[in-house]
């Protein structure tokens, strides 16, 4: 893998490492968020629309409290007022005149639409209405009828015809009429107009010393009658508007048409003669429940609450009906969603601010590692800058990167200079492996001659004081030749022939002549050889002279006697022979061992040493395609490493 390459591997692993972390975090943040978002909602929710009933279930008691209240009130003054002296004689003397003055008075001051003095059997005495409309029967009034025959008072709602309302004037009985309007939702319509009056009654029977005089009796019109329903919603609502529109809402029923109320339409009036829905009048009005509900009030979405009004009899003739519009609580649930939305905005956007935070403090270190490492892929060694602040575990992580950093370099560096070293003795060994073999080549024919005509000119000169300088001239002259054959084996440029050979055997051979040496008395040699070695191809002859060179080498190294180890091995991964030559002789100094394969370096003394055995051997090797190394320690003893390809 190129340099290039691996960094890009590296800085994609960052990024999907990077990514993974952070897209894990923020997947957790918004699983968290939607859920706190979906629970925080539904419950606002539901608190907000229990609050909202609540709300219109209490309106809706005040409502019908404050109605029977307004009943009660009127009843209590009713009763005063038909115990009063001036009533009680007026009646029981039959004074229309004084009656007529009075009842308009009761009329004005407390706010009744019909004030009447009804006979004992039932026909009319005073109307406050009408001096002149008087005598006509009344008896069949459900109120007149309970207290004559109850001699009590009575005071609730209930209902008049128009035929009986006409009676009492036609400004009330043009209130009391009420066109039928339809709206969406309503109930079917099954008339055009309401012509009946809802009235608030309040009778009260007239006792003169115990005997029933009369009957005074008031009531209220509640058609059309806009001050009471404004009131009583002013009382529970107070003014609140939303959009100009009232937030609270109250109505009266009469059946199941709108006689008063609040409620407006579309055009700002009020809806009157709308009817109820279905639903709500089966419910209300028909089962006698109370209704809590969403309605749909004439145009608008209102939180609604109905109730039954009954008559005397409790039979059911109308409903109260509180309402508040829908968009008091959406606005309130939309306000309290919208803060709960931006708390949880809030702290998504902190949760998010601390994941990257924390993915970044761990992918830091990551990211310095892969810089690092990517350095060193192109070679720099620098260690790591390890930050105090970082946790235990990555400095410890860190550290232990330094530590190979180190370890890396430092082989590096090995292998470097032994590079170094192999090319530079190399070079140094071929350029002057030139010079010698042309050196050899020119001077091998001259001495030639010498020796010819030296040895020619002994057999002359026998027995002449001349012969010992000749045999001196020719045992010199041998010598050279034999330095120029070592220059020339060195520095062959021939290829060698190469047969299949077993080494062990070779260098059993080659051993085998060398132990009857003089030098080897006194040396153990020990082969150690791999009895698996393949054969390989060398030059024998060759080969011979390197184990030669070799075990000569090692013999003088131990002039004292010691251990020459040759050793084969095979080493399948790299399919290679391995031959090592090791002695425990005097060893090479570190000085030396650069030098020993360089022709003509000797340590010997004169007429000894050539200098050319390790040069020669070197280029035997080379020209085998293999390696020789060496090893060795002053005192100690050498070891020399050739490797040879199997091909
Ligand atoms: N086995 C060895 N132990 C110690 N020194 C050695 C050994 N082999 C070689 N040397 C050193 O290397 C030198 C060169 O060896 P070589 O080239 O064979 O030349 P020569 O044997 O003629 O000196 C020797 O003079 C000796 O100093
Ligand atoms: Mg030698």
């Amino acid at each position: 893998m190129n340099v290039e390459n691996l960094l890009k591997k590296l800085e994609s692993l960052r990024r999907s490492l990077r990514f993974k972390l952070i897209f894990g975090l923020l997947t957790i943040v918004f699983l968290m968020g939607a859920l706190s978002v979906y629970l925080g909602v539904s419950s606002i929710n539901r608190n907000v629309i229990r609050e909202a009933y609540d709300n219109v279930k209490n309106s809706l008691k005040a409502i019908n409290d404050l109605y029977q209240e307004e009943i009660k009130s009127r009843a209590r003054i009713v009763e005063y007022l038909s115990r009063t002296s001036e009533i009680v004689n007026a009646t029981a003397s039959g004074n229309r005149e004084y009656l007529y003055e009075k009842l308009l008075q009761i009329k004005e001051e407390f706010g009744f639409d019909i004030v009447n003095v009804v006979k004992p059997d039932g026909t009319i005495l005073v109307r406050a209405n009408n001096f002149e409309a008087y005598g006509d029967s009344v008896a069949h009034y459900k109120y007149i009828q309970w207290v004559l025959r109850n001699k009590k008072p009575a005071a609730g709602t209930g209902v008049l015809g128009y035929e009986n309302i006409k009676k009492e004037g036609q400004d009330l009985a043009e209130r009391t009429l009420i066109p039928i309007i339809p709206t969406p939702k309503a109930r079917p319509q099954r008339k055009e107009m309401e012509e009946r009056a809802l009235v608030l009654k309040t009778v009260s029977p007239i006792f003169q010393r115990g005997r029933l005089v009369g009957v005074l009796y008031a009531a209220v019109l509640l058609n059309n009658n806009d001050r009471f329903v404004d009131r009583f919603k002013k009382l529970i609502f107070k003014e609140e508007k939303i959009k100009g529109k009232d937030v609270g809402t109250i109505t009266i029923f009469l059946d199941d048409v709108r006689v008063a109320t609040n409620v407006v339409d579309k055009n700002g009036r009020r809806a009157v003669g709308t009817l109820i829905s279905e639903e709500v009048y089966k419910k209300v009005y028909e089962h006698g429940q109370d209704w809590l509900g969403r309605a749909f009030v004439v145009n608008d979405y209102y939180l609604s609450g109905y109730t039954r009004i009954t008559d005397i009899e409790g039979q059911p003739i109308g409903m109260l009906y509180v309402g508040i519009l829908e968009a008091k609580f959406s606005g309130i649930l939309r306000r309290t969603a919208l803060m709960y939305f931006l708390l949880i905005f809030l702290m998504t956007v902190i949760a998010i601010y601390v994941s990257t935070y924390l993915v970044n403090l761990y992918t830091r270190p990551i990211n310095r590692l892969i810089k690092a490492t990517a350095e060193i892929a192109r070679g720099n060694y620098h260690l790591l800058d390890i930050p105090p602040e970082e946790s235990a575990e990555i400095r410890e992580l860190e550290e232990y990167f330094n530590e190979m950093v180190k370890a890396i370099e430092e082989r590096d560096q090995r292998l470097k200079d032994l590079a170094e070293r192999t090319i530079l003795r190399s070079e140094k060994l071929a350029s002057v492996g030139r010079l010698a073999s042309g050196i050899a080549h020119e001077i091998n024919n001259p001495l030639t001659g010498i020796l010819t005509y030296s040895s020619l000119l002994a057999e002359e000169l026998k027995g002449t004081p001349y012969e010992e300088d000749l045999k001196t001239i020719k045992e010199e002259t041998l010598r050279c030749r034999k330095i120029v054959r070592g220059l020339l084996d060195f520095a062959r440029d021939y290829k060698p022939e190469k047969v299949s050979t077993n080494l062990n055997s070779l260098i059993e051979e080659a051993l085998q002549l060398l132990e009857k040496h003089v030098n080897f008395h006194n040396i153990k040699i020990v082969k150690d050889f791999d009895p698996n070695l393949p054969e390989v191809k060398v030059d024998a002859d060759e080969f011979r002279s390197v184990i030669n060179n070799l075990a000569v080498n090692a013999a003088d190294a131990m002039p004292n006697g010691g251990q020459l180890t040759i050793s084969t091995r095979f080493d399948p991964s790299a399919n290679q022979v391995i031959i090592r030559v090791a002695d425990t002789g005097i060893g090479i100094s570190e000085e030396n061992l650069k030098k020993i394969f360089e022709p003509f370096f000797t340590t010997k003394e004169k007429g000894k040493g050539t200098g050319l055995g390790l040069a020669m051997t070197y280029g035997v090797i080379k020209r085998h395609n293999g390696t020789i190394d060496v090893k060795s320690k002053v005192g100690e003893g050498t070891e020399f490493i050739i490797k040879l390809p199997v091909e």
